[in-house]
């Protein structure tokens, strides 16, 4: 197994970009590639966006910002992870897409190299096994927005070798401020299985008129301490992932904790993802959120 000095991210989207800048940041070679360049654009633009930000707040120097960026390299070609060591996916939580994405990577990437998907819930072996490394094979699970969440979890899936779990878990804590916990291969893993049903309790309690989605959120903020309320933390992580995760925890586990409540579903009918979308839990389009007026009809 080659050390881990160039890493591949498949995604430059709401979590590639971010992983994208904490790899870089952390003084790696990295190449994140895109499906089009205008989609692969954007993902930088706003890597670069944080980086002048950082510049701006004086947490880093140009210097150190210009030089991370000069670490990061856009690709919509595959071609460019053959010498990869590491690579991380971090595309659409569909097991279908990803399976595909794996099938054309192997063919391509040296074989000694490591592979990562960055699931929320779904079973690594599942992706493991459809290539011919399985045992080269593991779970690097960031949290959104992740240049800021400091949690890594570290997947280790029923056929990844101690040698490939030790080297991504030495990866994950190689990452700045970054504090990485193993977890098995059980969907959901730690956080989605505690976070998910509460996010959809969240959104039964609005169904059954127990507050406002406002309310809701000022109440867990204020009352439990979370840094933001689960219906605004929802819109964040993007209901669409938030539907396809509780779809994945519902088949594994057939428990009604992790059932899409029917709001969850019109929201993704009517394509209200959230914060991505400009709508979900609330409007995003004014100078301030406002609940979203649609889910009161
Ligand atoms: N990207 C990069 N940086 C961001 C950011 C983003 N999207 N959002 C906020 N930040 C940075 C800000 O620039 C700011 O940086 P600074 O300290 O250097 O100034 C810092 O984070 C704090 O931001 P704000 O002052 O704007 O706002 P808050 O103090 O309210 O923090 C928050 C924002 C960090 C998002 C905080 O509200 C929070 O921790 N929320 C909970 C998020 C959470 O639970 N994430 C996990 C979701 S589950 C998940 O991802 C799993 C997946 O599988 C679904």
């Amino acid at each position: 197994m080659a050390e881990i000095k160039k890493v591949g991210i498949v995604g430059c989207g709401l979590m590639g970009h971010g992983i994208a800048q904490v790899v870089a940041t952390a003084g790696y070679d990295v190449v994140v590639r895109e499906v089009d360049d205008a989609t692969l654009q954007k993902g930088l633009g706003k890597i670069e966006k944080q980086l002048a930000r950082a510049v701006e707040k004086g947490k880093s120097t140009q210097e150190d910002a210009d030089a991370i960026r000069a670490r990061l390299n856009g690709t919509t070609d595959y071609a460019d992870f053959a010498d990869a060591d590491l690579i991380i996916e971090a595309i659409t939580e569909n097991l279908g897409l990803k399976l595909e994405m794996w099938k054309e990577l192997d063919a391509i990437v040296k074989p000694d190299a490591i592979f990562a998907t960055n699931t929320s819930s779904l079973a690594v072996i599942d992706q493991a096994a459809s290539t011919s490394r399985p045992t080269l094979f593991a779970g690097l699970h960031f949290f959104n927005p992740a240049q800021v969440m400091k949690l890594v979890e570290v997947v280790r899936g029923v056929t990844t070798t101690d040698e490939t779990f030790d080297a991504v878990l030495a990866f994950a804590e190689s990452l700045q401020g970054k504090i990485a916990i193993p977890t098995r291969d059980k969907a959901g893993f730690i956080v989605n299985r505690l976070l998910v049903p509460y996010m959809l309790d969240a959104m039964r309690a609005y169904e059954e008129g127990v507050g406002s989605i406002a309310e809701i959120d000022a109440a867990m903020k204020a009352g439990a301490g979370h840094p933001m309320g689960p219906l605004t933390l929802a819109d964040l992580v993007g209901n669409d992932t938030t539907g396809a995760i509780c779809d994945v925890l519902f088949d594994e586990f057939r428990e009604r904790r992790f059932a899409q409540p029917p709001i969850l579903r019109k929201m993704l009918s009517a394509g209200w993802y959230g914060r991505k979308a400009g709508i979900g839990f609330y409007d995003y389009s004014g100078d301030e959120p406002v609940e979203n007026p649609g889910l009161a009809r």
